[in-house]
């Protein structure tokens, strides 16, 4: 059976109150919109879905990502007027549509497949998922006749008292027959309350043709929920976090404190990992097996081998080796490449650098644009000063150097192999290999 989805992103978002239309905003590291066209993808669909949009949201467009299309709402007229604006773009394409919001980012793919599947099955002319709910404030209402079958959807803003206490309530996912669905769009009215295009009414108009309605009800309730405030955002950002935690707590992930463990949805960790408690993973981070990484430390699109440690620190856009120990208090900057076994302590800062085997830095200090070979042991306080305010210089520090204490290193410059900088030498000028400068500028012994 073929099928794909119209995403409807083009309200006003007033509730959330943002600048940003509301699908752009990030949710466990992607943004909002990402989950549900994910889902859609996982679920199965033939051709890419269509995302409807504001005019004047680039921001939307961007949040939404590839291999989507894109179709416009040039005015806010309801959710039943958005989805005609797909039809230029979908007709005669997919035998089924299924249609869905940009703010329900926590619908699986399970769910949707469940859906695409039982309309199949019932040859149903549309289907819709519903939940029961103990709490159905804000949602719309399903209204049944005495043998169950499905008459309405009310929304809140029109339900009677009666009709607000059903529990029951329209999750916001539909599964339509295509032909059927673009004239029932054209014939949808305004609501006399709120003067919107409703696309609940669907239901209706389904149902009062005699034309067949089926309803998939959702076990777990967490996954209805529509993000209409920012109270809403944190609660599906706590499910989320859950479920990817627990997802890594199966796979051989020790959390020490899962509720205090952020890791982005796009995030890799390798078995026998432990992650101490407020340690942020975010992006393409990957982490190899056997690591210890925090507590109090953010990694950010960082590549960690096996068996390292990384403690109280922030690693952005950085490479490890395995047996790697970072930290406490150490920033590395994207660009950095650590081999095995490098020790990098507190207060050092390294970018755009490469750091050969064994290499210490084990107190305050920077390297920036730097070349570092095996063995080299860098002194508390050393200073790559690679930036002369206009253009920015390398620096190399070949094999088995020894950097003293409180070596400025005046880029471009390199330091031979097994060279040595005595304590506050400022090197202005290349060292040769296993020599020992010093002073300031810094000279070798002998020509002192
Ligand atoms: C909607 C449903 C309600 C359901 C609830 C589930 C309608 C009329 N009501 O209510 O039955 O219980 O979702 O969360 O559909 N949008 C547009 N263009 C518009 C208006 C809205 O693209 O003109 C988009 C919004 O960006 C949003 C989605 O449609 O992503 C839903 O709109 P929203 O205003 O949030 O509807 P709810 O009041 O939550
Ligand atoms: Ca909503």
């Amino acid at each position: 059976m073929t099928w794909t989805a119209i995403v409807l992103a083009a309200g006003l978002s007033t509730r959330f109150k943002s600048e940003r239309p509301k699908v752009a905003h990030p949710l466990a590291g992607r943004p909002m919109i990402r989950h549900v066209l994910e889902a859609l993808r996982a679920a199965g669909c033939s051709i890419p879905p269509v995302v409807v949009i504001g005019p004047t949201a680039p921001a939307a467009q961007e949040a939404a990502g590839p291999d989507v299309q894109f179709a416009i709402q040039p005015e806010p007229r309801g959710t039943g007027d958005a989805a005609r604006w797909a039809r230029p773009i979908l007709q005669g394409r997919v035998a089924h549509i299924l249609i869905t919001y940009g703010d329900l980012p926590l619908v699986r793919p399970e769910t949707f497949r469940r859906m695409i599947e039982t309309h199949e099955a019932r040859g149903a002319t549309l289907t819709l998922l519903t939940v029961h709910l103990a709490d159905p404030t804000g949602y719309g209402r399903i209204v049944r006749d005495s043998e169950e079958r499905v008459l309405r959807i009310v929304e809140e803003a029109e339900a009677r008292p009666e009709e607000r206490r059903l529990s029951e309530v329209n999750v916001g996912v539909y599964v339509v027959r295509e032909p059927w669905l673009w004239p029932a769009l054209s014939r949808l009215r305004p609501s006399p309350v709120k003067g919107e295009i409703y696309l609940t009414d669907l239901v209706a108009l389904a149902a009062a043709e005699g034309a067949q309605v089926e309803t998939v009800l959702l076990e777990d309730p967490e996954e209805a929920l529509g993000i209409n405030t920012r109270a809403h955002l944190a609660e599906a950002e706590r499910i989320l976090r859950r479920r990817i935690n627990t997802r890594w707590m199966l796979e051989g992930v020790t959390l020490v404190d899962p509720e205090r463990v952020y890791i982005g949805t796009d995030v890799i960790i390798g078995p026998d990992t432990v992650i101490y408690p407020d340690t942020y993973l975010e992006g393409q981070t990957r982490i190899g097996r056997r690591c210890r990484i925090g507590p109090n430390t953010i990694l950010r699109d960082a590549v960690i081998g096996d068996d390292c440690v990384v403690e109280a620190s922030v690693v952005e856009g950085a490479t490890l080796a395995d047996r790697v120990h970072v930290g406490p208090f150490a920033h590395l900057r994207p660009g950095t490449r650590l081999a095995e076994e490098v020790h990098v302590g507190n207060f050092a800062e390294i970018k755009n650098s490469t750091v050969g085997p064994r290499t210490r830095m084990h107190h305050f200090g920077y390297l920036g644009d730097a070349t570092v070979g095996a063995n080299v042991n860098i002194g508390a306080g050393t200073v790559t000063c690679n930036y002369d305010g206009v253009r920015k210089h390398p620096t190399i520090i070949e094999d088995e150097a020894f950097i003293g204490s409180d070596t400025m290193l005046v880029a471009p410059v390199r330091v031979g192999r097994k060279a040595k900088t005595g304590a506050g030498s400022v090197v202005t000028r290349d060292v040769p290999p296993e020599t020992l400068v010093y002073g300031v500028p810094a000279r070798p012994r002998s020509s002192s």
